[in-house]
């Protein structure tokens, strides 16, 4: 890459960083809660950019499963407290990474993969495994290209079955 077009994607990014700080200023209050937030996920593992990944959820997400990941009866279901426990499952890494919002979203396999690994942690840290492998877009990218349709739903509920299931048997 030569260093012209290098320094026009600097350019780029830097405009959107300072757009969504002046986003966080507007909002008074909300712009505490947007410093300590990206603060406390600066280490996030296999997320580049909080900052963009939050970005992400936000034009991409949040219309549908509102920006505190609760959800829209109706609309879709609630990620918080709730979206770690797929991972605790077999084949549910595969629907996470397979269900409609996830694949056919317009994100790249990259940002979708930074946008999933900030959200286990910002939406449902309880139930993020210890051994959690962080997305990779590769991982991403071989996963969408198998999107669930309506099969979607009762994968669901069969998947969350078994993650109960298996942690009423640890307790
Ligand atoms: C049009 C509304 C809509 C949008 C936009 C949307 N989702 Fe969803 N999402 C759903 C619905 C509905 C489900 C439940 C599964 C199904 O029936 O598709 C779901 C399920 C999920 C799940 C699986 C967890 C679970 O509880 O089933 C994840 C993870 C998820 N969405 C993440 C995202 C991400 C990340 C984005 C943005 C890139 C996104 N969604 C955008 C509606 C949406």
């Amino acid at each position: 890459m030569n260093e012209a077009r290098r320094a026009t994607i600097h350019g780029s990014d830097t405009t959107r960083a300072g757009r969504a700080a002046c986003f966080c200023a507007i909002l008074g209050v909300a712009a505490l809660r947007c410093v300590a937030q990206s603060s406390a996920e600066a280490a996030l593992a296999g997320v580049t950019n909080p900052q963009r990944a939050w970005q992400n959820w936000t034009l991409n997400c949040q219309g549908c499963h509102r920006p505190d990941g609760t959800g829209s009866e109706g609309t879709a279901p609630s990620l918080a407290g709730t979206v770690s426990k797929f991972l605790t499952v077999p084949g549910g890494r595969e629907y996470l990474g397979r269900v409609p919002g996830v694949a056919t979203s317009p994100l790249s396999s990259a940002d979708l993969a930074d946008l999933m690994n900030w959200m286990f942690v910002r939406f449902d840290k309880e139930h993020l495994p210890p051994d959690f492998t962080p997305f990779t877009a590769d991982e991403v990218a071989r996963l969408r290209t198998k999107p669930l349709r309506l099969e979607a739903s009762a994968m669901r509920a069969s998947l969350l079955e078994q993650a109960e299931a298996a942690a009423g048997s640890n307790r």
